[in-house]
């Protein structure tokens, strides 16, 4: 059995057959389905809201992932778990009080995740990593799929890593933006548990396949 999740961006998909694309993730070897919110604000674009989060919620068979790429995402912690939210990651960036978020989503019956961007240092997580579930690591700067793997990325995973096994914390670490695999293996190795997918699927002739290999190089 393979110890490490695949997460399809369905920012990737075609929406004018969201359900298809939806139903193609249920069918592969994908663990959950990764969906991205933006707001124009926190970043400069905007994805999907949550009639489209319901409607994927309406087709998907396995966890719903959610990335908030939004400002104060207090706001919405109760409408993504009515959604069906099986985690929700919210910004490092755009957390005021870190610390009750996390608690908040928690209540929620939610995995309580926090990304952080690429110019974000991990150090800022040592006082609160013990109360996280995920920390998702951006390997681009959110807003936009497609984009190039940032190279640093792999520091910070062995530096995180590091602070996870000092601190005896028990966080999943998920990677995001520029997922191939070409780099899917070295990522593993330098500690990723959660490898999230987009473009690289989602433009492949075989998105079934691409999953199935992603899947096997990960481990
Ligand atoms: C970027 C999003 C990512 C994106 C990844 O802001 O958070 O989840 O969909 O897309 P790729 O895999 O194409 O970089
Ligand atoms: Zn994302």
């Amino acid at each position: 059995m393979s110890r490490v999740k695949i997460a399809p961006s369905l920012l990737a998909a075609d929406f004018g057959n969201l359900q298809r694309d939806v139903q193609m993730v249920n069918k592969s070897e994908a663990d959950w389905h990764h969906i991205d919110v933006m707001d124009g604000l926190f970043v400069p674009n905007i994805s999907y809201g949550m009639p489209v989060v319901k409607a994927i919620k309406k087709f998907a068979t396995k966890p719903l992932d959610v990335h908030l790429m939004i400002v104060d995402p207090d706001r919405y912690i109760k409408t993504f778990a009515a959604l069906g939210a099986f985690s929700l990651t919210v910004h490092y960036e755009a957390c005021i009080h870190l610390h009750r978020t996390l608690q908040a989503i928690k209540e929620e019956g939610m995995l309580a995740g926090v990304a952080l961007n690429p110019a974000t240092n991990i150090n800022v997580l040592e006082d609160t990593i013990r109360d996280i579930d995920i920390v998702m690591l951006m390997s681009v700067n959110p807003g936009f799929g497609g984009q190039t793997f940032i190279e640093n990325t792999y520091n910070k995973l062995r530096d995180l890593k590091a602070l996870i096994q000092h601190k005896r914390a028990n966080a999943l670490i998920e990677v995001d933006g520029g997922v191939t695999s070409l780099n899917a293996k070295a990522l593993v190795d330098a500690g990723a548990d959660v490898l999230v997918a987009g473009s690289f699927i989602f433009s492949s002739e075989h998105p079934l396949q691409t999953i199935k290999e992603l899947k096997e190089i990960a481990g």
